[in-house]
């Protein structure tokens, strides 16, 4: 009948036009498509802004580098090197942070991120003083599957250490700050030469001694390990007045446990934090990747949330 027949059609042009254009990917490719609310965090060269992109009223963290100090600073590579690691990595392991757009106009160079509305691992540690047990291994286990995994892509963190563990509203990692990343040409690992980068207090004695400057996969097994021993004694290992005396240290393995450190953690940490890259755990060909997601220190984890001491609700 007439009234069957344009009863359908009458329903389709009634949609309204928000949902009929809503099959189009969000236009997110310029400054303009955002609102800009706050900075979350700032570096030499970049600034990250909490921002909401006006198409969708989705929140990200927007990471802006100014072209101006990328080039008087001599850090363009940092830049390139972070695109090309989040484009390869974004959206393949969950304890990444994920890229959705990178974009630039006259002045700077844009990368849209996943927000991750409760900061970093090391003011979290910083505001309790210390992890319990289960909160480290929580944290722990999380960084060793996600470092494990970036390795597994032929790509070396180079910076990893707590600040540069973001943590998101589920309280699961999200790491962050691809700029000194080392990339495989061809996702092969074997070691390469390579110039000092990352941060004082978690580099590995080899990147400091100039008779062995090479990149690979130990160098984030040793920041690991250090990253353990904060979480639990709330402060680096070899932490010292400055950088030069943090590389003394080092270069000696001069660091001691606090009372009361747990006995598994501490093997763990015994096992990370060892001069000779090749000794290390999870270190091919003397160990293995899997030896180090085995080690006692995780055995007693678990996927729930509610087993972990800290609540958010109650941050
Ligand atoms: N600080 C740096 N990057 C961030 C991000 N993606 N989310 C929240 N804070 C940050």
């Amino acid at each position: 009948s007439p009234l069957q027949a344009t009863a359908p059609t009458a329903a389709a042009t009634d949609v309204p036009v928000s949902l009929a254009s809503s099959s189009q990917p969000p236009k997110m490719s310029s400054p303009q498509d955002f609102t800009f609310l706050k900075e979350l965090g700032c570096g030499s060269w970049s600034t990250v802004m909490e921002a909401v992109h006006t198409g969708t009223d989705k929140r990200y963290a927007v990471k802006i580098l100014s072209k101006a100090q990328l080039i008087k600073q001599k850090k363009v590579k940092y830049a390139t090197v972070e695109k090309d690691a989040l484009a390869k990595l974004s959206g393949t392991h969950p304890g990444i942070v994920k890229m959705y757009a990178a974009f630039q106009d006259e002045t700077s160079l844009y990368f849209v991120l996943d927000l991750a509305p409760h900061g970093d691992l090391a003011d979290l540690v910083k505001k309790y003083g210390s992890l319990s047990l289960q909160c480290a291994r929580w944290y722990a286990a999380q960084i060793v599957d996600t470092i494990l995994w970036i390795h597994s892509k032929g790509i070396v963190h180079r910076d990893m250490k707590p600040e540069n563990v973001l943590l998101d509203s589920d309280m699961r990692i999200k790491l962050t700050d691809f700029g000194s990343a080392y990339l495989s040409p061809d996702g092969d690992l074997s070691p390469r030469a390579s110039t000092f980068v990352g941060s004082a207090a978690y580099v590995s004695p080899e990147l400091l001694n100039r008779s062995s400057k090479t990149t690979s996969n130990s160098s984030d097994i040793w920041a690991i390990g250090c990253t353990v021993f904060f979480m639990i004694a709330g402060s680096p290992p070899f932490a010292a007045i400055n950088d030069y005396q943090s590389f003394r240290k080092i270069e000696a393995l001069d660091y001691s446990f606090p009372e009361g450190f747990y006995d598994s953690a501490k093997d763990l940490v015994q096992r990370l934090v060892v001069l000779d890259p090749s000794d290390r755990l999870g270190v091919e060909p003397k160990s293995s990747p899997s030896q180090l997601r085995e080690h006692t220190f995780f055995a007693a984890l678990t996927d729930d949330p509610a087993d972990t001491p800290i609540q958010w609700d109650t941050l």
